[in-house]
């Protein structure tokens, strides 16, 4: 007889009945730890804008489940990091693999495609476009990696609805508040399911209660869904309640 625990982030243990008591033991040893699997790493990321030396060689390795949190002082090079492992810009030097795949070998198409749908962004501004609904904002990164219709809204109601958003769904920007407008921006990261979701202050224009929320809500992701998250934040209280938390100064993490 088989069953499965599903309880905890990123550990799957199944049980086989009637087996000798060491097989247990050594069972629930493995199952205290958990199974990482590697979800990004970036070896040597150096970034330079003329003689100008922003990242000097920055390492990271983020599992997958994990909430990992960038901070440090303004200026640091947070928002370049994050920009480099998003692919949203090109690193000087280095490697980066994001889900298996060797981020700085594609190119052109290929990489747009493999961003849009394994990275979710999350802006200190949301970003959202204002003639569109919440939940037509929701889905223009499905429509763009070219899904079905049907499918793309189904996801997108679905996500409204985890996060508490269901009554929202016609709603445009200019008529919810900070706290949905961001959520939306969530909801739109998560579309089309990325390996990872990467937030740049993601609180920066949140009053305390909201970005308190908006906190929860990336807790609650990673323990329903194992989502990823990688966060740059000054924000102390976030910070403190992700998994790790990784400090930069004057281009490297310390
Ligand atoms: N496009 C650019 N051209 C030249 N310098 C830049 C550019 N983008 C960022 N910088 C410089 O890189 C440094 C790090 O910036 P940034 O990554 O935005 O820091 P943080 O997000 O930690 O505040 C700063 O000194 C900034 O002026
Ligand atoms: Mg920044």
């Amino acid at each position: 007889m088989f069953c499965e625990n599903r309880g905890a982030p990123y550990r799957r243990v199944i049980y086989i009945h009637n087996l000798p008591p060491f097989v247990y033991f050594y069972a629930a040893k493995i199952q205290a730890s958990p199974l990482l699997i590697q979800m990004l790493k970036a070896t040597g990321i150096h970034k330079n804008y003329g003689s100008l030396e922003v990242l000097k060689g920055v390492d990271i390795e983020i599992s997958r489940g994990e909430i990992v949190s960038i901070s440090g002082s303004s200026g640091a090079g947070k928002s370049t990091l994050l920009h480099i492992l998003g692919t949203l810009d090109a690193a000087s030097k280095g490697t980066l693999v994001v889900d298996e795949v060797p981020v700085f070998k594609l190119k052109g198409r290929r990489l747009a495609a493999f961003r849009n749908t394994h990275i979710g962004f999350v802006f200190q501004f949301h970003h959202l476009l204002p003639e569109f609904t919440a939940l037509e904002n929701i889905c223009v990164p499905g429509w763009i990696a070219g899904k079905k219709t049907q499918e793309v809204q189904s996801r997108a109601v679905e996500l409204l609805e985890i996060l508490g958003l269901k009554d929202r769904s016609d709603h445009k920007p200019g008529e919810l508040s900070g706290g949905e407008q961001q959520r939306v921006a969530v909801a739109r990261a998560l579309v089309n399911k990325p390996s990872i979701v990467m937030a740049d202050e993601p609180t920066g224009n949140l009053d305390s209660a909201n970005a308190r929320d908006l906190h929860k809500l990336f807790i609650s992701l990673r323990d329903r869904f194992q989502q990823t998250f990688l966060i740059v934040t000054h924000n102390e209280e976030l910070a403190q309640m992700s998994d790790r938390i990784l400090h930069m100064k004057d281009g490297k993490i310390l």
